[in-house]
């Protein structure tokens, strides 16, 4: 009798083992086969990515046996036909099971968290030459300045980067808390009014980024957005210099485009035209006013001040809060005149 019941119970344990390891193997293989992240463009992203492989390594086989014992215990100690009236077995601790499943999980925990930790230390480490951007979230859109020794600070509000260039972001909030992130880079940090906050990044791949707010902080919250721009050295050079002598206009020197600054933002500035209708421009967008309507004969001084101080006179249907407030900060007095130029003659027409 004893031998008999010894392999009836053995059966399903091994059972349970082999399935679990066919399903762990499934599920890990899967889990770091799906994409999870966008590119990773930062020295840091590489890290964090390594940090999440290896907890899928861990979580996967952790679930499989947490859902293979329900589904066992599921079918094999259910109600029969005829039990309805019975009580279960009586069942007494057993501390040998107790002592196990108090002590894995706890192991498995210190060290996952030893891991975390290390990692963190790592991605938060100081480097040598580190870059000062100061970001400043504000409803609703970012600033970036870039100090200058001895002169002025670059202001843009579109992030620059040098790739390879280690940079330490020293992040404000004006109003609301907002959520500076860069998800190519892994790192973000809230934006909190009277608090400076602040991380850092190294970026290692060219190309360009989506920044964006992950705070809810009030109805432009979407809109909240720009691009971070990893160039080489020696063009993250030129555009500061650029940016550094406004006299000289836009990127490619004389006077700025209005219509360019307007479409696409000329690598300066937030395009006016992914939220405003201009039939001359050819967009469409119907976040804030139609401008074909908001301008038609309005003169310079009127469009100045929409641009500038967005908040003074609000369109009907409009709330107001949602356009930047710091265009009077980020674009150059070179490039304001080009796109009041540039509206007062198209807006309407
Ligand atoms: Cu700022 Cu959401």
């Amino acid at each position: 009798m004893g031998k008999q019941r010894g392999r009836q119970e053995r059966t399903p344990v091994v059972w349970m083992v082999v399935h679990g390891l066919i399903a762990s193997a499934f599920g890990i293989a899967a889990g770091l086969a799906i994409d999870w992240f966008p590119e990773q463009a930062s020295t840091q992203a590489e890290s964090v990515d390594h940090l999440y492989d290896l907890l899928i390594w861990v979580s996967v086989p952790v679930f499989v046996t947490v859902m293979i014992i329900v589904l066992f215990s599921v079918q094999h100690f259910r109600m029969r036909p005829g039990e309805e009236q019975l009580d279960g077995p009586p069942i007494h601790g057993s501390t040998r099971l107790e002592i196990i499943w108090t002590a894995l999980p706890a192991i498995i925990l210190v060290a996952l968290c030893s891991y975390a930790w290390v990692v963190l230390n790592d991605i938060e480490a100081a480097q040598p030459d580190e870059m000062r951007v100061n970001v400043t979230g504000q409803q609703f859109a970012w600033t970036f300045e870039y100090p200058q020794p001895g002169g002025k600070p670059v202001k843009s509000n579109q992030l620059y980067l040098a790739k390879s260039q280690p940079v330490r972001f020293f992040v404000k909030a004006l109003d609301v808390i907002h959520d500076f992130w860069v998800p190519a880079f892994r790192m973000k940090v809230d934006a909190v009014p009277g608090l400076e906050t602040k991380y850092r990044i190294t970026p290692s791949r060219l190309g360009t980024y989506p920044v964006v707010c992950a705070e809810l902080c009030g109805l432009g919250h979407s809109v909240m957005r720009s691009s971070a721009h990893v160039v080489t050295p020696a063009a993250f050079k030129a555009w500061l210099a650029d940016r550094n002598a406004p006299a000289a206009g836009g990127a490619g020197g004389g006077t700025p485009d209005g219509k360019a600054l307007f479409t696409d933002g000329n690598g300066t500035a937030t395009a006016c035209g992914s939220c405003h209708t201009l039939a001359d421009a050819g967009t469409a967008s119907s976040t804030g006013p139609d401008l074909d309507e908001a301008l038609a004969g309005k003169d310079a001084a009127f469009i100045r001040d929409s641009i500038v101080k967005p908040d003074d006179e609000i369109a009907s249907g409009f709330q107001d809060g949602i356009m930047p407030k710091n265009y009077g900060d980020t674009l150059s007095q070179d490039e304001l005149d080009a796109l009041v130029t540039y509206l007062g003659k198209v807006a309407g027409k």
